[in-house]
């Protein structure tokens, strides 16, 4: 591949000679203000500019400012006339990959530019390997709602640091472990494994062992030979804690101080073990309840939590439920040689209504069920076993416990109250049913007619 190159220099002669120089190697271009080069790089974005600090108009810092704000991946060789510390200290702070003093010495400048050039060549491989490491462990994804996306993106930018401490807060079933899964595939890390340890499966008295390893002879049972813990598995990964919150309180204090020193004793041994590894811990459970209990340690909560990523409900992004369901019909379509091949309308609209507990799982264990027991082609409201009238008046109720207001000693005025309420219901449905009124009608267990007449008296439509 051929790797292209601007040159960025009010110097005519300077860019003169940096072309004649590379020219064979590299695609050069060559430009005499910041400005026009920048109004270049979208169009052809270089993989190397080699940019003066001292330019008319923008100068050679600012450029390099938003060259790295908009291209972050694009590097940065500064020309500076002379070793003005100050100035190359703020361009290398700002992300300069290196900087060349002028006058440039042609044998010096492409063995600046040959290394630049190998660190994005190196740069590309780890991205190639990782996406197939990620492809690899994590098939495919849903992740069409805004909700969901953005949790991604955040979890993209904090993957890049390898040892920062992350915790996974979020119901059951909302895809905690996928999400750790996602943190370490595309953090430095990915390489390296990723060992998970499920703290609410294993005894008390057998999750130190599992985390730090034993010594032989620690413990009736212990094998001859000792045993690499966990911690030791994932060096140089990641150490997936899930469930958390089911630690016990001596396994809690030596969790601590391995996140704090990085260090650790096997147990029954005396040899210290010092492991770098990234920390995921998960849990659905209310830890800063637990804290306030004394169930568990606020030290620990905090350096575990050094990052904390909320994975949201299903119902927080109803955005994901068809494609979520179109994906788990096709999945399971596959597994059991079924044809289904579409969702019908009114089994849309009940997954639509439906009050999601076990969030993604729940979702997924429906549609094995669904595939596996209905006919097909369409999946339609009585394979998803799911009735749309108790799961509404079971919401209706949980909501009814404290959603209305609390009546005072002035009283209300009732009609007024319930006139609200069915406003209230008539613009959800209608929401819902994306403006479709005999949709709307069936969510709210009334016929078209009725839905009509109540739409225009407490809506004027
Ligand atoms: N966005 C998604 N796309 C595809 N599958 C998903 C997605 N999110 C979750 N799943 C699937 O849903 C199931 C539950 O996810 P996961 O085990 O990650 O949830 P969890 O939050 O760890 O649950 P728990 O709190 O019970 O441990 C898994 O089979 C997972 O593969
Ligand atoms: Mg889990």
């Amino acid at each position: 591949m051929i790797y292209s190159i601007y040159i960025v220099d009010d110097e005519q002669t300077i860019t003169d000679s940096v072309t004649m120089a590379l020219e064979d190697d590299y695609r050069i271009k060559s430009f005499s203000d910041a400005e026009t080069a920048i109004a270049h790089l979208e169009k052809d974005p270089p993989d190397l500019i080699l940019l003066d600090i001292g330019l008319p108009g923008m100068n050679g810092i600012d450029a390099l400012r938003h060259i790295k704000d908009v291209y972050p991946d694009v590097l940065v060789i500064m020309i500076t006339a002379y070793e003005d510390v100050d100035t190359v200290i703020s361009a290398m702070k700002l992300g300069a990959y290196d900087y060349v003093v002028k006058p440039l010495y042609m044998d010096g400048l492409e063995v600046t530019v040959g290394n630049a050039l190998e660190t994005i060549r190196l740069r590309k491989e780890v991205r190639t390997l990782q996406e197939k490491h990620l492809k690899e462990h994590i098939p495919c994804f849903i992740a069409e709602s805004s909700a969901i996306q953005d949790v991604m993106e955040f979890i993209k930018m904090v993957a890049k640091s390898p040892d920062t401490p992350i915790i996974i807060i979020g119901e059951t079933g909302t895809g905690k472990e996928l999400l750790a899964s996602a943190i370490h595939y595309n953090s430095p890390n990915f390489k390296a494994p990723l060992a998970t340890v499920n703290c609410a499966a294993i005894p008390k008295d057998l999750i130190e062992s599992e985390l730090f390893g034993y010594e032989k002879g620690a413990f009736s049972g212990a094998g001859a030979a000792g045993k690499k813990g966990l911690i030791e598995e994932s060096a140089g990964g990641t150490l997936f804690l899930d469930e958390v919150g089911d630690l016990s309180l001596e396994a809690q204090a030596k969790l601590l101080r391995f996140l704090e020193l990085g260090e650790f004793y096997r147990v029954g041994g005396t040899k210290k073990h010092h492991i770098d590894t990234r920390v995921i811990s998960a849990t659905n459970k209310n830890l800063d309840q637990m804290i306030a209990v004394g169930q568990f340690r606020e030290d620990l909560y905090f350096r575990l939590g050094v990052i904390k990523v909320k994975a949201p409900s299903l119902n927080e992004r109803p955005d994901d439920i068809i494609p979520l369901t179109k994906y788990f019909l096709q999945e399971f379509s596959k597994k059991f040689s079924k044809e289904f091949t579409g969702i019908s309308s009114d089994a849309e609209t009940v997954l639509m209504t439906h009050h999601w507990t076990g969030h993604v799982r729940e979702l997924k264990n429906l549609m094995e069920r669904a595939v596996l027991t209905g006919k097909g082609p369409e999946l339609l409201p009585r394979d998803l076993g799911l009735d749309p009238k108790s799961q509404r008046r079971q919401q209706s109720t949980i909501s009814g416990k404290t959603g209305f207001p609390p009546l005072s000693p002035e009283g209300i005025v009732l009609d007024e109250q319930v006139q609200s309420l069915e406003k209230h219901y008539i613009e959800e449905a209608l929401k819902l049913a994306k403006g479709n009124e005999s949709k709307a009608a069936k969510l709210l267990s009334i016929n078209h007619h009725t839905f009509r007449y109540r739409k225009k008296k407490l809506l004027g439509e």
